[in-house]
């Protein structure tokens, strides 16, 4: 990767337009097929309100025979840094909440571990795990254009590390979890590792997130919006609801 301003030509993307009924079910479909060509899949999973229908129908799969996890390795995407252990808006306590927790067989979690007295070392220690190759990720859409906790700024080249948090990601999590004191930082899986995944799977669903998904996708790539940086990946997958998809070119 550059690193620079240069314009790099996206590459194709698939693009899934789904009901905003089916979205999760039809997802958790395809990441089933994937654990059950690869049972020791290694997988980079993301917390926020958009994936977490897509973790319900995950855990009713597995209960099913059909996402087997026990042999796969979960890797956090991206960790507050500054709550404490347990704290309920932890990445970590609601990925293990919504899914790992709810699983028969759980895969081996890798939590971001923020509580390290030196964040840079804890961040270096994420980057490595992350390099030892993730067969997929699964990111959310910020409405800054971030994924995971890559903010406006974020380069393609950028490894795991400690960032500090935009404005509106903390305003946002103080209207979702009411916290009184919101974390300024946080550890994120770097868009350097996104991009060198096997998969890249950006979900996207809403009205509110039409305007950014256009940006994302349809406008030159540029650190305004880190999330346009996925369409460097040579095997990026978009799963948009229809509300979502509302902006953009299609056909
Ligand atoms: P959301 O957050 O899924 O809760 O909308 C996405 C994000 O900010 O990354």
């Amino acid at each position: 990767m550059s690193g620079s301003s240069e314009p790099v030509p996206g590459r194709p993307y698939r693009l899934e337009v789904l009901p905003s009924a089916g979205w999760a079910r039809v997802v958790a479909a395809s990441f089933g097929a994937r654990l059950q060509a690869r049972p020791a899949l290694r997988v980079c999973l993301p917390t926020g309100d958009t994936p977490a229908p897509l973790y319900a129908e995950l855990v009713a799969a597995e209960g099913r025979g059909d996402a087997p996890f026990a042999s796969a390795t979960v890797v956090l995407l991206d960790e507050w840094v500054g709550l404490p252990a347990g704290d309920p808006a932890r990445c970590d306590v609601r990925l293990r909440d919504q899914l790992l927790g709810r699983l028969d067989g759980p895969p081996r979690f890798v939590a971001i571990d923020a509580d390290a007295a030196d964040p840079d070392a804890a961040a270096a220690a994420h980057d490595a795990e992350c390099a030892r190759g993730l067969d997929l990720v699964i990111l959310g859409l910020g409405m800054n254009g971030h994924v995971g906790f890559n903010e406006p700024g974020s380069r393609p080249d950028d490894p795991t590390r400690l960032v500090r948090l935009a404005v509106s990601t903390r305003e946002a999590a103080v209207t979702r979890y009411g916290l009184p004191h919101v974390p300024t930082a946080g550890i994120t899986v770097g868009l350097a590792r996104l991009l060198e995944a096997g998969e890249a799977w950006l979900l996207v669903t809403g009205e509110r997130k039409a305007s950014i998904l256009r940006r994302a996708l349809e406008e030159p790539e540029g650190p305004d919006c880190p999330a346009s940086y996925l369409r460097r990946h040579p095997r990026l997958a978009v799963f948009a609801d229809e509300p979502a998809a509302a902006l953009l070119r299609r056909g």
